[in-house]
């Protein structure tokens, strides 16, 4: 048996963990053996190899016919719309987000809520434009209620995210958010770990940044808005892009 000293020393460890990661934007934690946030990666074999060669990559128009009328996963019987992704097929810039929302399901385009308006500004503050970018997310359909997406729904999903960014093949991504940023990576660790710096998600540059949900829950924590233009701001030097002049309110 552990000494009480030593089980509360564990609680006290166990607290401050939790509270780093509510801080990065966690609101829940799997039970056991549930599966949420997957940290494995994305298997890079459960579909055809795209290619590399510009003229060998299978198109967004294939993948998007191989999804079909998808039933691969319990999503697929409660979701309104199949959301696929929105933008430029030959992006320089992906950003990949959870999943839809509620508006998303029902419009069938990824980042059209609330969030999607936030999204929206950053692009723009950027200097872009979000025909200019693709947008997507790691699930293409709405779990009920915006529950956190499960393990046998990302196993089925994800490899399809994955196909559209080879086919894509931008020179950076944005994963916009913890599920994003630890799915993509594999990891579990926290967003406010992961941010700021680049990673690598087969062999492209990958910026992990706050989610605009996580935001606009904590709009009066005006550092988390900068700390997510610092992200974008390295993003648009990766991308040789000139970086707009925006003034910080102290
Ligand atoms: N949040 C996401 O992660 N994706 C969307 O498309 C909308 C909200």
């Amino acid at each position: 048996m552990p000494e009480e000293s030593e089980v509360r020393g564990l609680l006290a460890s166990l607290r401050v963990y939790l509270e780093e990661l509510q801080e990065s934007g966690v609101d829940g934690l799997p039970l056991a053996g549930a599966g949420t946030a997957s940290a494995k990666p994305i298997p890079d074999s459960a579909q055809p190899n795209p290619l590399v060669g510009a003229e060998n990559r299978e198109s967004l128009e294939e993948i998007r016919a191989e999804l079909g009328d998808c039933r691969r996963c319990q999503l697929g019987k409660t979701r309104t719309s199949l959301v696929f992704g929105v933008g430029n097929p030959q992006a320089r810039l992906v950003f990949v987000g959870e999943a839809p929302g509620r508006d998303e399901d029902l419009q069938g385009e990824p980042f059209v809520g609330e969030a999607g308006q936030l999204l929206n500004r950053i692009i723009t503050r950027m200097g872009l434009k979000r025909e200019d970018v693709y947008i997507c997310n790691v699930l293409k359909c709405r779990p009920p209620g915006n529950r956190n997406p499960e393990l046998p729904e990302i196993e089925r999903c994800g490899p399809f995210m994955l196909r559209q960014v080879k086919s894509i093949a931008p020179e950076v991504i944005v994963a916009l958010g913890t599920f994003a940023a630890q799915t993509l990576l594999g990891t579990k660790a926290p967003i406010s770990k992961l941010r700021g710096h680049f990673h690598d998600y087969h062999g492209i540059p990958l910026m992990p940044t706050f989610h605009p949900s996580f935001l606009l829950h904590n709009k009066k924590d005006t550092s988390k808005f900068w700390d997510v233009w610092d992200d974008m701001v390295k993003v648009l030097k990766k991308l040789d892009m000139s970086v707009p002049d925006v003034k910080r309110k102290e």
